[in-house]
């Protein structure tokens, strides 16, 4: 397990998406987190496939896609098909999802389980097996720039807890003050947006939220 910084491009200047890639390729972000939202699971609507295949053609980057729809089955073959290295399912999400985590897995790509804030960790019980990640949710999804859910760090130590080796992760309100706290409560993957793109120089930021991240991952024991 290593730390690792996941920018995410929901409040990146759409119209230049490029400039952000490659912002987030020189500033040392491991991977690109590519919010996709429905319309029915939240209530607003984000980005499709033709962005993760337009940002599949810019980076090599891996492309942590994080699917914030209520019918994952129907709108997976269309991520893995633009290029998507994850597909991310809420737990919460409609259809037969260990068939899908199946499926990602067959088609060679990793896969993650997502908790919103008010679903218990025992909820991803059964589907741990078949995942790679688990992100908890420290927002309610939707939105970036909410503030973090400190009552949210339990959960994290729980879910840490009851999966030691997995890589967790955390998505919401992650800055450099609240940093710190998720990863002391045992996440090792941190999503930022608002943090590092709503930030006049998003390059600095993006490298000051590493060192605080991993200045924390290592006094809590780092790669064990
Ligand atoms: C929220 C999304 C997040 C969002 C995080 O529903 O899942 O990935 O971009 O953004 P910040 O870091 O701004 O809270
Ligand atoms: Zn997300």
């Amino acid at each position: 397990m290593r730390f690792v910084l996941a920018p995410s491009i929901l409040n990146a200047d759409m119209m230049r998406l490029g400039e952000a890639v490659r912002m987030v390729e020189r500033g040392d972000g491991d991977w690109l987190h590519v919010d996709v939202m429905d319309g029915h699971f939240v209530p607003t609507l984000s980005m499709g496939p033709a962005v993760v295949r337009g940002l599949r053609r810019a980076t090599r980057l891996p492309l942590d896609v994080h699917l914030m729809v209520s019918r994952p089955a129907s709108l997976a073959p269309a991520f893995l098909d633009a290029g998507a290295d994850r597909l991310t399912i809420h737990a919460e999400a409609r259809g037969n999802l260990p068939k899908l985590l199946r499926m990602i897995r067959r088609a060679g790509r990793r896969t993650g389980v997502a908790l919103k804030p008010g679903t218990p960790p025992s909820a991803v019980r059964r589907l741990l097996p078949l995942a790679d990640l688990v992100l908890a949710m420290t927002v309610e999804p939707g939105y970036g720039g909410q503030p973090f859910r400190r009552d949210m760090l339990p959960k994290l130590r729980a879910l840490r807890a009851a999966a030691p080796r997995m890589d967790l992760q955390v998505d919401g309100g992650l800055t450099r003050e609240t940093l710190g706290a998720a990863v002391s409560a045992g996440a090792n993957v941190i999503v930022a947006g608002w943090a590092i793109f709503g930030d006049p120089r998003p390059g600095a930021a993006m490298r000051r939220l590493r060192r605080i991240g991993e200045a924390a991952f290592a006094l809590n024991g780092g790669s064990t």
